[in-house]
């Protein structure tokens, strides 16, 4: 199971809160070169394009399903293209990323790699989940380590590569980074029952093990996953309260 953007939409709402706070640490100057990091569905690229004027915008994700609603938002300053974040090169003034550096491992080595694509004066800004010990995805890799799923799955399970926030703060510093701006926020959600825990990650955490898993099995991990989290929240409304870790950094302006 591939990237759904129609599954991934279903909390669109939710997860316009983070992106509002982070374009608020972007330091705007006209005629940017800018490039947004796992764009998704490139609706959230396009809120970023309008606010850095005469700027020259390019979303990247590795999603052609995410890519494919991104094309309706094309137009003369902004752009997307198909790739990885893992190969990205280019010089840019503003590097961001809204909820997708969480699916690449070895952060130590991603961030400073990123960090050294800034040109003299640039920013890196990046917003990603930090949620990997809420129960929600605590009982994900449990599922995964128990029968059928784990012979499935070959033993596999997906552990989060997100680091502490101290350690973003030295490693941006490490870098040379200036203006150096980190913190972690729970964005509260308040939703209807454990069901629609489950309806959130099946948007985001569960595709690495639904494109896994095969279909056959699918709906028994889900009923598996639905009951725990009913087990945990057997009344509704639920509270969901959702970590992230924000931060940015400039690069030197050089001699
Ligand atoms: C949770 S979505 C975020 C989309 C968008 N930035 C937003 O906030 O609405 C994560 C996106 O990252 C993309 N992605 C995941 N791993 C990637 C990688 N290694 N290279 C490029 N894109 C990746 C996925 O295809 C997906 O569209």
């Amino acid at each position: 199971m591939p990237w759904n953007p129609e599954q991934y939409h279903k909390f669109r709402a939710q997860r316009a809160a983070p992106f509002e706070d982070l374009v608020k640490l972007i330091r705007v100057r006209p005629g940017m070169r800018a490039i947004d990091l796992g764009c998704g569905t490139g609706e959230l690229t396009a809120r970023l394009a309008d606010l850095l004027p005469d700027s020259d915008v390019l979303g990247l994700d590795s999603s052609a399903e995410m890519l494919g609603r991104a094309e309706a938002f094309v137009r003369p300053g902004l752009r997307f293209e198909q790739g990885t974040i893992e190969s990205v090169a280019g010089e840019w003034d503003l590097i961001f990323s809204h909820a997708a550096l969480q699916w690449v491992d070895d952060h130590q080595t991603l961030i400073s790699r990123l960090f050294g694509l800034l040109k003299p004066g640039g920013q890196l800004v990046v917003q990603m989940p930090s949620n990997h010990t809420h129960y929600s995805h605590q009982v994900v890799r449990e599922l995964a380590a128990q029968e059928p799923f784990a012979t499935a799955l070959g033993g596999w399970s997906r552990s989060a590569p997100v680091l502490p926030i101290d350690a973003y703060a030295e490693l941006l510093f490490a870098c040379g980074g200036e203006d150096i701006t980190v913190f972690e926020k729970i964005y509260p959600h308040i939703l209807p029952d454990a069901d629609a825990i489950a309806e959130w990650t099946s948007g985001t955490l569960l595709v690495p093990y639904m494109e896994r898993l095969p279909s056959a099995l699918h709906a028994a991990f889900m009923d598996a996953y639905r009951t725990r989290l009913r087990a945990r929240w057997p009344q509704g409304p639920v509270f969901y309260g959702f970590r992230r870790t924000l931060f940015a950094a400039i690069a030197p302006q050089g001699e």
